[in-house]
């Protein structure tokens, strides 16, 4: 959560542009204010203050938690910031680990990194940050879409250069979609089919290598 006060003057890079034009008002109104003795109170609680001026963001059927409270400067600045979106950090990945303690602590402390958290858009390639119609907020229907949406080609990996092939027929093995504690590429020691685990035995190969029961 943000912990610092919004400061007023402008001195930061991202600046909300009714903020910057001087349009106090619009949103903070001296009537009330005077009243309470508060210059600047509020004309409308939030969310309604924000969409007086936006598309609302709680339309579909799943709204992330902070959303669906009305609280959109539990990430977003009213006035003015240095990250993109005026958000209060990085929106790829610092922003939803001060939240989601657990999964930098995962990320960071596993051996073997799932590429998709380090790349692009790192949590939002999966996540919308708002809403969505699709379970955690994917931003696909299925996490099986999700995985095909990048591994339907090869991929080069960064760390070594080494060729990803096309997961398409791969995925009953790749259950863990963060990070795995056990074997590379975020191979898990067993194999489900239905009630039966079955151990598999992986054998590492230039690409990829394979994963054949015992
Ligand atoms: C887009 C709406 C919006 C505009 C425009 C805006 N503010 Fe704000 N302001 C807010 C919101 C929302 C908060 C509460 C922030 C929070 O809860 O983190 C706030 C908080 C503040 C606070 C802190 C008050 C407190 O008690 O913590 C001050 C001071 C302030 N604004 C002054 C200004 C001034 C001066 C301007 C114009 C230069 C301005 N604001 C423009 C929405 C706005
Ligand atoms: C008086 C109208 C008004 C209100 C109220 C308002 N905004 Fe904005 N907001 C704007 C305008 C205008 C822009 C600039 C749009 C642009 O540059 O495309 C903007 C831009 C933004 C952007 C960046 C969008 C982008 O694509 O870069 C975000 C995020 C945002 N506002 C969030 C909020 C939040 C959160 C609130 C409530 C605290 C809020 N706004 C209240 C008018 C408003
Ligand atoms: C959990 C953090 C979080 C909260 C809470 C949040 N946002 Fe955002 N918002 C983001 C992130 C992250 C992005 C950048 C999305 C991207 O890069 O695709 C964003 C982008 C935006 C944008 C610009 C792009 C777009 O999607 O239109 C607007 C406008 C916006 N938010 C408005 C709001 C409003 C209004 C609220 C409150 C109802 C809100 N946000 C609450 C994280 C948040
Ligand atoms: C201001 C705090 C905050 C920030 C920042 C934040 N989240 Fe959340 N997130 C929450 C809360 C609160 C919930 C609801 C928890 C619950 O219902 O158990 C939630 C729930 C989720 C869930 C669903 C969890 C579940 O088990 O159903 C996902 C997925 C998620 N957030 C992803 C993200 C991503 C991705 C980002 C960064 C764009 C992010 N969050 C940033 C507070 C935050
Ligand atoms: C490669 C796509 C992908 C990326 C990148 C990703 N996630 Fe997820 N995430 C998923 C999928 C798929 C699920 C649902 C897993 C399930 O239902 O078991 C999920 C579930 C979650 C959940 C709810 C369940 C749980 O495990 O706690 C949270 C919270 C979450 N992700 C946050 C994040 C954050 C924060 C990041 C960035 C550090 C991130 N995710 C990056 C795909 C991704």
């Amino acid at each position: 959560m943000k912990k610092q006060k919004s400061s007023i003057i402008p001195n930061k890079k991202v600046q909300h542009l009714p903020f910057k034009i001087g349009q106090c008002t619009i949103c903070h109104t001296e009537k009330n204010g005077n009243k309470n003795g508060n210059k600047y109170a509020h004309s409308k609680e939030q969310p309604d203050l924000c969409y007086m001026c936006h598309k609302r963001k709680d339309t579909k059927s799943r709204v992330h938690g902070p959303v669906a409270a009305g609280m959109c400067t539990s990430c977003h600045d009213p006035h003015q910031e240095n990250h993109r979106f005026r958000l209060f950090a990085d929106r790829r990945f610092d922003l939803c680990v001060t939240c989601h303690a657990d999964k930098k602590e995962w990320v960071v402390k596993v051996k073997n990194k799932h590429g998709a958290v380090k790349i692009e858009n790192r949590c939002l390639n999966c996540h919308d940050p708002h809403v969505s119609e699709n379970e955690k907020f994917l931003k696909k229907t299925t996490s099986m879409d999700i995985c095909l949406s990048c591994l339907n080609k090869k991929i080069k990996r960064e760390e070594d250069g080494t060729i990803l092939m096309n997961m398409n027929k791969h995925l009953d093995e790749n259950p863990d979609w963060h990070a795995t504690k056990d074997l590379p590429h975020h191979i898990r020691k067993y194999m489900k089919f239905g009630k039966i685990k079955a151990p598999l035995r992986y054998i590492p190969a230039k690409t990829g290598g394979s994963c054949a029961p015992m």
